[in-house]
């Protein structure tokens, strides 16, 4: 269980959520991250897709989980749905549980409820960037569990790593990827992400990631990120009001920009850019030279990585673990458990 003083605060409350963000506050790293993207030249030119996930964004994202078109979420209930009470049989009694970026936590609901019916004392922990957003989607599953106590960590995938090598105790920990937000991590780098977090783990600990294939056709993928329903569009919109926000004053105006989607074959990833509808020039507060913005150029938002089975097997690799278990559904969607010896 946990056993850290800090820690024990999160079991004994309703549900309470620890502020784990470092100093030099998240805001601070999306207003650099702004910075160097717009700095690039033409049509090379990105925004972070952090700013996607405010309130507002988490909550169109959630609805977006809703709608058929985006298959991701389907294809994991339906792994999770059919394999929860084998997930919960290799996490252990006494297990401190942490998912990264844990969203709406409809998916997560579905371990949670296999750890309890197998009576299993742990504690879980979500981890996001918005801390309403915690608060609701935590509080949703309020009451629900006898046996797995609840509490969230506020703050980002560097501080929640952090936060593990801090909080080192002899409970066995279980850290939950999932939604395949690990196609937000460029390719070259999720290995060594996965890595990293197995540097804060010992072997008895095992992380569980969820991944998106490549074995989709190409309209299929590009619907699931411009549904019918335009809950996409809706949520990376949200963006420009969140950059706004971010800077504190009105810098681009939504009528700016255009929404655009494309499946990238050749690098196996889905990319959302804003295309500008006329020239127009941005100007940061502070020392920044302006930035100009031509009509129909385009500015990288966001990207998926759509894995095949043979590039799994490099993230493996690169993250120096082992796949001890793998459930999936015909192929075209994973949820890997990893371990590192
Ligand atoms: C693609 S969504 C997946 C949400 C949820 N896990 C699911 O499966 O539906 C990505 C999630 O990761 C969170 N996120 C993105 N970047 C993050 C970061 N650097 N640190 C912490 N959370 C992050 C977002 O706020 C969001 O909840």
């Amino acid at each position: 269980m946990l056993e850290a003083t800090s820690t024990q605060n999160l079991v004994s409350f309703q549900i309470p959520i620890v502020d784990i963000r470092t100093p030099s506050c998240l805001e601070e790293t999306i207003r650099k991250k702004v910075v160097s993207g717009l700095a690039r030249p033409y049509n090379k030119k990105s925004i972070p897709d952090l700013l996607l996930y405010n309130e507002t964004g988490l909550r169109l994202f959630e609805d977006l989980t809703y709608q058929p078109d985006y298959y991701l979420t389907g294809l994991e209930i339906e792994i999770l749905s059919k394999h929860s009470l084998k997930i919960a049989d290799s996490i252990p009694v006494g297990s401190l549980i942490m998912e990264l970026g844990a969203g709406a936590l409809r998916k997560t609901a579905l371990i949670l409820d296999a750890l309890e019916a197998q009576k299993k004392e742990v504690a879980y922990l979500a981890l996001d960037l918005d801390r309403p957003e915690l608060v609701r989607t935590l509080g949703q599953l309020n009451g629900k569990y006898t046996h797995v106590k609840l509490g969230g960590l506020w703050g980002t995938y560097d501080d929640g790593r952090r936060w593990l090598s801090e909080n080192t105790s002899d409970s066995p920990r279980t850290i939950l990827w999932l939604g395949s937000s690990i196609g937000n991590v460029k390719r070259d780098d999720a290995g060594d992400f996965i890595r990293s977090f197995g540097d804060v783990l010992s072997s008895k600990d095992r992380f569980v990631v969820a991944i998106d294939s490549r074995y989709h056709e190409v309209d299929t993928i590009c619907r699931a990120y411009n549904d019918r329903e335009g809950f996409a569009e809706r949520f990376c919109l949200n963006g420009i009001d969140s950059f706004n926000q971010l800077f504190g004053r009105a810098i681009i105006d939504i009528s700016c920009a255009k929404y655009r989607t494309v499946y990238n074959e050749v690098k196996g990833r889905h990319e959302v850019y804003y295309r500008c509808t006329h020239d127009f020039e941005i100007r940061l507060p502070g020392d920044y030279p302006p930035t100009f913005l031509y009509e129909g150029e385009l500015i990288l938002l966001a990207h998926s990585y759509k894995y095949a089975a043979v590039e799994r097997e490099s993230l493996w690799l690169r993250a120096g673990a082992r796949p001890e278990k793998e459930w999936m559904t015909d192929g075209s969607y994973t949820v890997t458990m990893l371990s590192w010896p």
